[in-house]
C-alpha cells in the first residue's frame, strides 16, 4: 500500500517516484489528507535529491489533472508566453499589442506583483483596465481585439495553488523539478497552443546561477513539447532592472513610449525578440520574416493603435498617461566613474515600499551596468514628493555600485531554444 511516510522515505535516498506515488501525494495534499508539516518533509526532500525528468513531466501532469484545463480553440489558436518574474520586466504589455496587430490571439492569464517583482494584472490595472473577466468575456475581447489581458482563474492548476503557497512559505521554491513542474501545468492549463518562456536569470530573478536557468528553460520546453505545445524559450537577464523605470505608473509609461516612439532599448527588444519567436512558431516561418514583421508592427504604429484598443475595450484610458507634470527627487552620484552592479532585488523591493506613499509614482534608472558616470550627475529620478527626500535618497543611491575602472555592459539575451 502507498503512503506518504514510504514515499518521503524513498525519495529521501534519492529513488525515483512512480506516477501512481505522485499522484497519491499530490491529489492528498490537494484534498487536504497531508498535512502541511508532512508535506513539507517531502518538498525538502525533493529539494535536497531532485527529480529525473520524466518524475518531473508525471507531476507536472498530476498537478495539471487537479483542475480543469481551459479549452481556447473556438477563438482558435492562441499564444502565450510566461516571464519567471524580475523587475521592471513589462513585456507582455507590449508583446500583447504587438501580436494582435499582426491578427494573432492572446488569452494572458496574469498575476499580482509576488515579492520584489511586478506583476502584469497590477501594471494593466493601471490603465484603468479591468482584469477580473470572466473566460467568455476574456474570449469575446479576444476574438474583437486580438489580445486579452485578466486575472488568472481561482481554480486554475488547484494542486500548484496549494504547493506554491507551502513553498512559499516553508523555502522550498528553489528546486528545478518543483519550479518547471508549477510553471508548465498552468501554461498547459491556460490552453494556448504556442508558448516562449522567458527565463530570468541573475541577481534581481528567482535563478542566479546561470547553468540552471538554462536548465529550466530547456526542461520545461522539452515538458511543453511533450504535451504537443510549440514552445521555446529565452534566457534573459535581470542583473539590472529590464526596463528604465520601476514601479507601475512608471513603466506603463515606458511601455506607451516604447509602442509610440519605437526607440530600441532592452525592455522593447526583449519583447520584440519573444514576439518575433511567437509570430515565427504560429505561422510556420523563419524568425528573420517574424523579426520584419514585428518590427513594422511596431515602427508603423500599429502595435500602439492596438494598445489602445485592448485598453479601451478593457474599459480603462490611455489619457490617465498624457503629460502631467510630476515632482521628482534627482538622487546624484557622489563619485565619478563607471557603474559596475545593481542591485536589483533592492531597487524592486525598494519600489514597491515607495509606491505605497500616496503621490510616489516609482522611479528612472538613468544609467546601465557598464555606463560612465560623472561626479554629481544624476543616476536615479524618484518621483516623489520632495519631502519623501530623506526617506529614500542614501536607499536608493546604496543600490549602485560604482567602480573606477571600466565595466563591461551585461548582456540582455543569454541564450534562446528555439
Ligand atoms: N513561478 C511559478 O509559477 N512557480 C514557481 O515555482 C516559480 C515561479
Amino acid at each position: 500500500m502507498i503512503t506518504i511516510e514510504k514515499i518521503i522515505k524513498k525519495k529521501t535516498k534519492g529513488k525515483t517516484l512512480t506516477k501512481k506515488e505522485i499522484d497519491f501525494f499530490v491529489n492528498g495534499y490537494t484534498k487536504g489528507e497531508i498535512s502541511d508539516e508532512v508535506m513539507t518533509e517531502l518538498l525538502k526532500a525533493i529539494c535536497a535529491k531532485g527529480m529525473k525528468e520524466r518524475e518531473t513531466v508525471k507531476l507536472t501532469t498530476s498537478m495539471l489533472n487537479s483542475g480543469k484545463r481551459i479549452d481556447l480553440s473556438d477563438i482558435g489558436i492562441c499564444l502565450d508566453k510566461h516571464s519567471s518574474g524580475g523587475v521592471s520586466d513589462s513585456t507582455t504589455l507590449i508583446l500583447a499589442p504587438i501580436l494582435a496587430s499582426l491578427g494573432l490571439k492572446m488569452v494572458k492569464m496574469s498575476g499580482r506583483s509576488l515579492g520584489f517583482t511586478g506583476g502584469t494584472i497590477d501594471k494593466f490595472e493601471t490603465f484603468s483596465a479591468n482584469t477580473s473577466l470572466s473566460l467568455e468575456e476574456a474570449k469575446q475581447i479576444a476574438n474583437k481585439v486580438g489580445a486579452v489581458i485578466l486575472c488568472q482563474t481561482e481554480d486554475l492548476v488547484p494542486a500548484d495553488k496549494k504547493i506554491y503557497a507551502l513553498r512559499d512559505r516553508t523555502n522550498t521554491v528553489a528546486s528545478l523539478p518543483l519550479i518547471a513542474s508549477s510553471i508548465v501545468s498552468k501554461k498547459l492549463a491556460s490552453g494556448a497552443k504556442v508558448i516562449v518562456l522567458d527565463v530570468k536569470y541573475g541577481e534581481g530573478a528567482f535563478m542566479d546561477n546561470l547553468v540552471e536557468a538554462k536548465k529550466l528553460a530547456k526542461l520545461m520546453v522539452k515538458i511543453l513539447r511533450k504535451n504537443k505545445v510549440f514552445a521555446c524559450a529565452v534566457v534573459s537577464d535581470m542583473n539590472q532592472p529590464l526596463g528604465n523605470n520601476i514601479g507601475n505608473f512608471m513603466e506603463v509609461k515606458e511601455v506607451i513610449s516604447s509602442l509610440k516612439e519605437g526607440k530600441e532599448s532592452r525592455l522593447l527588444t526583449l519583447s520584440k525578440t519573444i514576439a518575433s519567436l511567437l509570430v515565427s512558431m504560429k505561422e510556420n516561418i523563419s524568425l528573420n520574416l517574424a523579426t520584419k514583421k514585428v518590427d513594422v508592427a511596431v515602427s508603423e504604429g500599429q502595435a500602439y493603435e492596438k494598445l489602445k484598443e485592448m485598453v479601451l475595450a478593457q474599459g480603462g484610458n490611455l489619457d490617465l498617461f498624457k503629460k502631467e507634470k510630476l515632482e521628482f527627487i534627482s538622487v546624484n552620484s557622489e563619485t565619478s566613474g563607471y557603474i559596475k552592479s545593481v542591485k536589483t532585488k533592492e531597487l524592486g523591493e525598494l519600489t514597491h515600499e515607495l509606491c505605497r506613499i500616496k503621490g510616489c509614482k516609482g522611479v528612472s534608472i538613468l544609467k546601465k551596468v557598464g555606463d560612465k558616470i560623472g561626479l554629481g550627475e544624476e543616476i536615479i529620478r524618484i518621483y516623489a514628493p520632495k519631502k519623501y527626500f530623506e526617506m529614500f535618497y542614501r536607499k536608493y543611491l546604496d543600490c549602485i555600485e560604482i567602480s573606477k575602472t571600466k565595466t563591461n555592459p551585461l548582456p540582455l539575451i543569454y541564450d534562446i531554444l528555439k
